[in-house]
Order: C-alpha cells, then structure tokens, then sequence
C-alpha cells in the first residue's frame, strides 16, 4: 500500500511537476506601472526602514503582491485543472512501468505537448513551472518569479500568492520539495546512475539536484487576464 502511494506520487511529480515545459511561455513584460507602485505588506515594511535609514528607493520590492482571494482562487482552478488534465497520462505511464527511468524519458516529450495544448485551450491562461535552480533552460525564471520564489524562501511559506502584473495576475503555487523528487532532484551522489546519465544527456546545463527535503523545489505559476 505504501510502496504504491509512492510510485503513484514519484510519478506524479514527473508528469506534474518534473515534465512540462511551455514552449509558448514567453513571460509578459512587466509593465511600468508596477516597478512604480510600492505595494505589498512586505514593501509597506521595508520602506518604513527605508525612511529610517535613507536607504535608496530602488531597494523597494518591484513586485506588487495583492491579497484577493477570489483572484488565488481562480488561478488554483487553473493549476489544479492542468493537472487534472495531465493525471490520466501519467497513470498510464506509471502502469507501463513504475521505474522513474522510463518516467524520465516520458518527461519531455508528452508533458511539453500536453502543456501546450493546456495553454492552448484555455483562452487567456497561461501555465507555466519555474525554479530558481532550474533544469530545463526553458522553465528559466524571469525578475518577478525570482522575487516571489525568494520570498518563499525567505517566510518560508508554502500558500499560493497572487501578483498584479499590469494586464494581467499571476498566481504562483509553491512547491515542496518531497521524498519522491529526490530520485531526480535530491544529491548528485543518490540520484541512480542511470537516470542522472540520462540528466546530463538532456539537460547538460541542469541546475535542478542537490535539493533537500521540505525545500522549496520551484513554483506552478497561472497568469490570467483581468
Ligand atoms: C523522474 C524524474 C523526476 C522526478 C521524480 C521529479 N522531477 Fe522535476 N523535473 C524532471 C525533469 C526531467 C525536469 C525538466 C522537465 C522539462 O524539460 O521541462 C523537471 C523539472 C521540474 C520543474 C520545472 C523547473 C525546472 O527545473 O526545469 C519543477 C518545478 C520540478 N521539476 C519539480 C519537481 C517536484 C516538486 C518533484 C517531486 C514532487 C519532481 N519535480 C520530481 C524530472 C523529475
């Protein structure tokens, strides 16, 4: 029973998490609006130490956090809609073989599909996965989800957020790093041989191992039109 829940979420990941990469995922620029706007309570923050220290305004947080849970909300229903959407492939794959090896090679080529065809059906949204030490080179993180992901880090807090981008919001849902990522993710010297050869092959320039246990691993980011 065990040992199925964790191939079942070893896989999971893979197809969730480990395996999409939008090619259409150009991020929108930031708009000017935003980096002007001094937002958010942690800004609100700093900026009364600023005041106090005459530290240079441009220390000041460019992300414009907004707390409307009706916003949350609907990009957690596109998040969690494009991975139900991906689910049943994944258990397919998972009963073909519960090795992460074949899962490995799985990765790239269907979950890239499928993201795209997510992102193609439903107007307007856009899904996309992003790390601060990413693997795929195309998942590369642009200025706002490098803060919001250091934000993660530092309250070390894993509940979604929601981001004003100008036209459009940005709902980031944090990921934990579990027991299950570590076969791709964990220490260089525990990940099996096979599927690190296999790393190195595809992704020579793979920032994405050496994570730890409960670690923020990356970001499931929806962006929607107002
Ligand atoms: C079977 C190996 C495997 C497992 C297990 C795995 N991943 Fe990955 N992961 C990958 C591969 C391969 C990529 C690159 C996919 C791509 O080309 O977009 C990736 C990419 C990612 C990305 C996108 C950012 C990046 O690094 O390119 C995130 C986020 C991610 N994985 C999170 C997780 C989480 C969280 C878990 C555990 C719940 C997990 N992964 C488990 C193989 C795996």
């Amino acid at each position: 029973m065990k040992k199925k829940f964790y191939i079942a979420s070893g896989l999971l990941s893979i197809l969730l998490m480990g395996c999409n990469n939008p090619d259409n995922s150009t991020p929108i620029p930031e708009s000017k609006e935003v980096t002007q706007k001094v937002v958010s309570h942690n800004v609100v923050q700093n900026s009364v130490v600023q005041d106090m220290v005459e530290t240079p305004k441009k220390t000041v947080s460019k992300v414009k956090y907004i707390d409307k849970p009706i916003v949350t909300e609907e990009g957690m229903l596109y998040i969690k809609g494009f991975m139900g959407s991906i689910k049943p492939t994944l258990n397919s794959a998972l009963k073909q073989d519960g090795n992460h090896v074949t899962a490995m090679s799985t990765c790239s080529s269907m979950a890239t599909q499928m993201t795209n065809e997510y992102n193609n059906i439903t107007n307007g949204v856009k899904i996309r996965r992003t790390a601060l030490k990413y693997r795929n080179p195309k998942n590369k993180p642009d200025e706002t989800d490098k803060e919001v992901m250091y934000r993660f880090q530092a309250v070390n807090d894993f509940k979604p957020v929601a981001v004003d981008m100008g036209n459009t919001y940005r709902v980031y849902k944090p990921l934990k790093t579990k027991a299950s990522c570590l076969y791709c993710h964990g220490s260089k010297s525990d990940i099996n041989p096979k599927i690190a050869k296999m790393i190195q092959k595809k992704y020579p320039h793979d920032l994405a191992t050496d994570f730890k246990l409960g670690e923020l691993r990356g970001v499931v980011v929806a962006e929607f039109k107002k």
